[in-house]
């Protein structure tokens, strides 16, 4: 790929304009820990800020370290993360915490390879760590990023993720890493809504309504106020159909969230 340097350097500048007006100063982007980072990168990878925000607040005050989240139960994190969607993050989050206490001796690494190796942590979310935790001069690319950078280098909707992570490395200044990851990100929010559509996320939610992982959603968030479920429960409450909640079921098994004792359905602890 091939940029002019007028044209990065003019890039750069409207950029880092741009923020100089209207950049917003979330709580997660005036801190560095490690675990903070963590949290906030993970809960919003499928979270609107709005929604993350008293989430994310309420959860470091509650699990304000690694430790006290590696002995955190299921059933509270699972409450804790209540709202926010996609339970599995929750969990991801507490395996996380259990291998930093346990491998790392309660230091997260900050070697990419090993950020890859923990759960639920990929290709976005070991970068966004190593830079908004680490100061290190990477650049990573989310949706709106991508967005942002498509639609101002005129590529097409396709264009691959090797291509768009080497345009976001040959577009990255010097310094202020973080607070250029930032920009990027409020920029492509103020992109026209015909922008979006071209370019609209290629890792589309499916439709929550009817899905599967609504049935999913609802089971634990019954399992957080009480100790165990029925299929029959399940299907009062959701009136959905026996397949779809076996389904659902078998789902959270796989994912070692739940268990199953004589047709009984409990939290895995
Ligand atoms: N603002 C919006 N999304 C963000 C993210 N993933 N990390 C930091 N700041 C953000």
């Amino acid at each position: 790929m091939k940029v002019d340097v007028q044209e990065i350097k003019s890039f750069q500048r409207k950029i880092r304009e741009f923020y100089r007006q209207h950049g917003r100063e979330l709580p997660f982007r005036l801190i560095d820990d490690p675990y903070a980072v963590t949290v906030s990168e993970i809960m919003l990878q499928q979270t609107q800020v709005d929604r993350v925000l008293p989430k994310y607040r309420a959860w470091l005050k509650k699990y304000p370290t690694w430790k006290k989240l590696s002995l955190a139960s299921n059933k509270s994190i699972l409450a804790s993360w209540s709202g926010l969607g996609y339970n599995r993050r929750a969990l991801y989050l507490k395996s996380i915490a259990e291998i930093i206490i346990e491998k790392y001796h309660g230091v997260m690494p900050s070697d990419i390879k090993e950020l890859k190796q923990l759960p639920g942590i990929g290709e976005y979310t070991s970068h966004a760590i190593l830079i908004f935790a680490f100061n290190k001069r990477l650049a990573t690319v989310d949706t709106n990023i991508r967005k942002a950078l498509l639609s101002e280098f005129n590529l097409p909707p396709d264009t691959s993720d090797s291509e768009i992570q080497e345009l976001a490395q040959l577009v990255l200044p010097k310094t202020k890493i973080r607070q250029w990851h930032y920009a990027l990100m409020d920029f492509a929010k103020t992109l026209p809504k015909e922008i979006h559509l071209i370019y609209k996320n290629k890792y589309k939610q499916s439709k929550f309504d009817g899905s599967i992982r609504q049935i999913r959603g609802e089971i634990i968030r019954q399992l957080t106020t009480q100790p165990f479920i029925t299929h029959k429960d399940i299907a009062k409450i959701t009136k959905r159909t026996e397949t779809d909640i076996a389904q659902a079921v078998s789902d959270l098994q796989k994912d070692k969230i739940i268990i199953i004792k004589e047709d009984k359905i409990y939290l895995q602890k």
